[in-house]
C-alpha cells in the first residue's frame, strides 16, 4: 500500500515555501512486531511546525530533512500486531503528514468517537487543550476576582485559556486580530471584552479593560503585545510565555519585551511552560474539560480545511490569522 507524505525538503529562512516541501508517494512497508497500520482522518496544524523545521536545539529535535513532517493526527486502525489495538479502532498518535502510516504503538491512545468529534481530539481535547489547562492552572494560578489577558484569543490554546479563566471567576480580556474575532470572543465565549490588536491601539485597549491592572497574562504571540502588556501588570503577576507566534518567521532575531523591568518594579514573574510535561495528567485534565464541554461552560471550535495536498498553504493559515479555532486537515482518501 503506497502513502503520500510531505517530506521536509529543505529548511526556510523566513516564511515558509512550496520549495520547503516533497509531496512524494511512498510503498509502506510491511508491520513489525507492536505497531500499526493507520488511516490518517485528520492532522493537526500547529505553529510549533514552524520551530520543527528549524536545525538547532530545542525542546524536541527539528525533524531531518528528507523526513517526513511530524505532526499529530487521529485515525483508523487497518491492521495491527500490537494485541492492544485492532481493526477499526481510532487513534491518536504522531502519524506525520500523510494519508497512511505505519508505525509503533508506543505513544499512540485511542480516542472514542461516541464522546466527541474525531478532530476535537485535536483541539480541545488534545495538545492544545492540555497547554491551556496546564499552563492556565498551574503556571497562571488565577484567583477569583483577577484580570487574565490572553494574546492569540481565538485560536487553538487563547479560546481555551480565557473560558477556564472565566471558569475560575476571572475578569478575562483577550486580543485577536479582526472585528470578527473579537466579537466571537465576547459573544459566543463569555469574556469580558476583547482588543483588535490589528485595528486598534493595544495599550488603549488594556487600560480601558483592564482598570484594575493585570494579574495574569497568557501570551501567546511575544512582540510587541507583550510589550504593551508588561506596561499594565500588578503586583505578583503571572506572565505565563506559551508562545510567540508573532516572531517565528522572522529572519531578524527574536524580538524581547524591552519593557521586562516591570517584572522587577512588581516583583512579577515570567515563566515558559511545555505541553509535553504534563502527559502523566492528561487524562484527567481532559476528563475535566469534556465535563466542562457537556456543562456547556466551554465551547469547542474548530477549523477543517479538507484534503491532504493542501498542507503548504493550510500551514500558513495560522501566521496569516486566518484560521478560527483549531486548524485541522481533512485528509482525503
Ligand atoms: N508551549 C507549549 O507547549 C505550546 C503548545 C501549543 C501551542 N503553543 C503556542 O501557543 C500559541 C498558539 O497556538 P495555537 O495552536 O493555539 O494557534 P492558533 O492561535 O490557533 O493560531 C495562530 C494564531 O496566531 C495569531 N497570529 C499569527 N501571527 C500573529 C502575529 N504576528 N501577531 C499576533 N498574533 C498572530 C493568529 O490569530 P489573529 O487572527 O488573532 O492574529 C492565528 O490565528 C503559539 O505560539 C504556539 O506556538 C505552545
Amino acid at each position: 500500500m503506497k502513502s503520500r507524505q510531505f517530506l521536509l525538503a529543505k529548511r526556510p529562512i523566513g516564511t515558509p515555501t512550496a520549495e520547503n516541501w516533497d509531496y512524494v508517494e511512498t510503498e509502506l512497508p510491511s508491520l513489525a512486531e507492536n505497531q500499526v497500520k493507520v488511516k490518517v482522518l485528520y492532522i493537526s496544524l500547529d505553529p510549533a511546525m514552524r520551530g520543527w523545521m528549524n536545525e538547532g536545539k530545542s525542546y524536541i529535535p527539528p525533524v531531518g530533512i528528507g523526513e517526513v513532517m511530524r505532526a499529530g493526527g487521529v485515525g483508523e486502525v487497518l491492521e495491527s500486531t500490537d494485541p492492544n489495538f485492532k481493526p477499526g479502532d481510532y487513534v491518536y498518535g504522531g502519524f506525520g503528514v500523510c494519508d497512511y502510516a505505519v508505525l509503533p504503538t508506543q505513544g499512540i491512545h485511542k480516542v472514542d468517537p461516541n464522546l466527541a468529534p474525531l478532530e476535537r481530539y485535536l483541539g480541545v481535547l488534545g495538545m492544545p487543550g492540555m497547554t491551556a489547562y496546564f499552563g492556565i492552572l498551574d503556571t497562571g494560578q488565577p484567583k477569583e476576582g483577577e484580570t487574565v489577558v490572553v494574546s492569540g484569543a481565538a485560536g487553538a490554546v487563547g479560546t481555551v485559556v480565557g473560558q477556564i479563566a472565566k471558569i475560575k471567576g476571572c475578569r478575562v480580556v483577550g486580543i485577536a486580530g479582526g472585528e470578527d474575532k473579537c466579537r466571537y470572543l465576547v459573544e459566543e465565549l463569555g469574556f469580558d471584552a476583547a482588543i483588535d490588536y490589528k485595528n486598534s491601539d493595544v495599550k488603549k485597549g488594556l487600560k480601558e479593560h483592564c482598570p484594575d491592572g493585570v494579574d495574569v497574562f497568557f501570551d501567546n504571540v511575544g512582540g510587541d503585545i507583550l510589550d504593551d502588556v508588561l506596561t499594565r501588570i500588578n503586583m505578583k503577576a503571572r506572565i505565563v510565555v506559551c508562545g510567540a507566534i508573532s516572531q517565528y518567521n522572522n529572519t531578524t532575531p527574536v524580538k524581547g519585551p524591552s519593557n521586562y523591568l516591570s517584572l522587577l518594579v512588581n516583583r512579577a514573574r515570567m515563566e515558559g511552560i511545555v505541553v509535553f510535561d504534563n502527559v502523566a495528567n492528561y487524562p484527567k485534565a481532559a476528563a475535566e474539560m469534556a465535563g466542562w464541554i457537556a456543562q456547556g461552560k466551554l465551547v469547542a471550535k474548530e477549523h477543517i480545511v479538507e484534503g491532504l495536498e493542501t498542507f503548504p498553504d493550510t500551514l500558513m493559515m495560522l501566521f496569516r490569522g486566518e484560521n478560527f479555532g483549531k486548524l485541522v486537515i481533512k485528509v482525503d482518501h
